[in-house]
């Protein structure tokens, strides 16, 4: 109801108000004007006009009561005038306060509703990414070998001559060294010895006798690099797991037993070994293993017939090297080579992914193609 229409810009005796009983009644109709306007107030915009109209200094309900009704009002009626302003604002006061808390509630919870977090609700799903097919390849050697009672150790890819080619019996111009040719870093002049990367991680076995007495069994997986041309069994980076076993009464039965158990497990029970004599100066005896081709079963032809492709016919596949420690090894590390023996040998980690996963270029192992990447999740 507008202001005129409950006679607020009016005095009582304009209004033709001149007894108590009328006072009251007219009171009654401005309560009533409240109270149906009050439940209209939902939201704060609505309570701040509610409480300015009512509450407002100027030109609120109750100020205007004050200002045209008590003021001006005979004696004989202001008393009651009085009494019925004072009720009338304990009313309105009382209840645009409990409005207000109502109305901040509601807001609140409002606020809530809109912030809540609903954990049920699928979260952002972002593509995760998986293992390279070589450090896969990788832990399933280490599982392997772990299984057997061998330890994992990491060693440096920058190394010294010493250690990778003097201490395992290889002296400056053995022959062998042009078969594993390196990148030597350029170092200032002044520098007290050259460095490499180091040409396989045979270094490892020299670094972990210096450091340990013998019981030593331990596994070094890990990158190397020759000066090799790439093509589609050679790159210029690749990598190796080394194997060492070195104790008192390690024989060659150990080591072919160890070979046998670790080339079963990784290729399956079927998958036969076969050693063949080889050279290298830090191992003596010195075998290359071979396995029977897990292509065409070891048997030299592929399954549509012909000649197969993996083993050229032969029906066997070099695996890797190894051999007995050469004594003369045990004398870079202070070993008693009178009482001790082992084991060494050293894979070539993408052959034997290229084996197992039938790769045919190793160069896939170095472009980074997702879609040779997304093969091995
Ligand atoms: C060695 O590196 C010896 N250190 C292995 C060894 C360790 C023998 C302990 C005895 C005792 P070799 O040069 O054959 O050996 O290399 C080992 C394996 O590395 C090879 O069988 C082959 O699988 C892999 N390999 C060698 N050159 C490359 C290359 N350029 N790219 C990829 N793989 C290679």
């Amino acid at each position: 109801m507008a202001t005129s229409d409950i006679g607020l810009d009016k005095t009582l005796a304009g209004l033709g108000v001149s007894r108590a009983a009328q006072v009251t009644a007219r009171f009654a109709e401005v309560r009533a004007d409240f109270d149906g306007h009050f439940t209209t107030v939902r939201d704060e915009s609505d309570w701040k006009m509610f409480r300015d109209r009512w509450l407002g200094r100027k030109s609120g309900v109750l100020t205007l009561i004050t200002d045209n009704w008590l003021k001006p009002a005979p004696p004989d009626l202001k008393r009651v005038v009085g009494q019925e302003l004072n009720t009338l604002r304990a009313h309105v006061e009382a209840k645009i306060e409990e409005r207000r808390t109502a109305v901040e509630a509601g807001a609140e919870s409002a606020s809530l509703a809109r912030e809540r977090v609903d954990l049920s609700l699928p979260g952002v799903i972002r593509p995760i990414g998986s293992h390279h097919l070589i450090p896969q390849v990788f832990q399933e050697v280490e599982d392997i070998f772990v299984s057997i009672g061998f330890s994992v150790v990491e060693g440096p890819e920058i190394e010294t001559p010493y250690y990778n080619f003097e201490a395992l019996n290889i002296p400056e111009f053995h022959p062998v060294r042009d078969d594993m040719d390196t990148f030597y870093l350029g170092l200032p002049k002044d520098a007290p010895e050259p460095l490499l990367l180091r040409t396989h991680t045979s270094p490892m076995q020299i670094r972990i006798m210096e450091k340990c007495q013998p019981p030593v069994r331990v596994i070094v997986p890990g990158k190397v690099y020759r000066r090799d041309n790439p093509d589609a069994t050679h790159s210029y980076v690749f990598h190796q797991v080394e194997g060492l076993a070195v104790d008192t009464d390690i024989t060659f039965c150990d080591f072919t037993g160890t070979i046998e158990y670790f080339v079963k497990q990784f290729f399956g029970p079927g998958v036969k070994t076969r050693l063949r004599p080889s050279y290298f100066p830090f191992t003596e005896p010195s075998v290359e293993c071979d396995v029977s081709c897990i292509f065409c079963g070891g048997i030299g032809t592929a399954a549509g017939g012909g000649t197969c492709s993996k083993c050229k016919g032969a029906g066997w596949i070099e695996l890797f090297g190894a051999g007995m420690v050469d004594p003369a090894v045990y004398g870079f590390v202070n070993y008693d080579a009178k009482k001790v023996s082992g084991f060494a040998f050293g894979m070539g980690i993408d052959r034997l992914a290229m084996l197992k996963y039938g790769l045919d270029d190793i160069q896939v192992f170095f472009q980074n193609d997702v879609r040779f990447l997304r093969q091995f999740p």
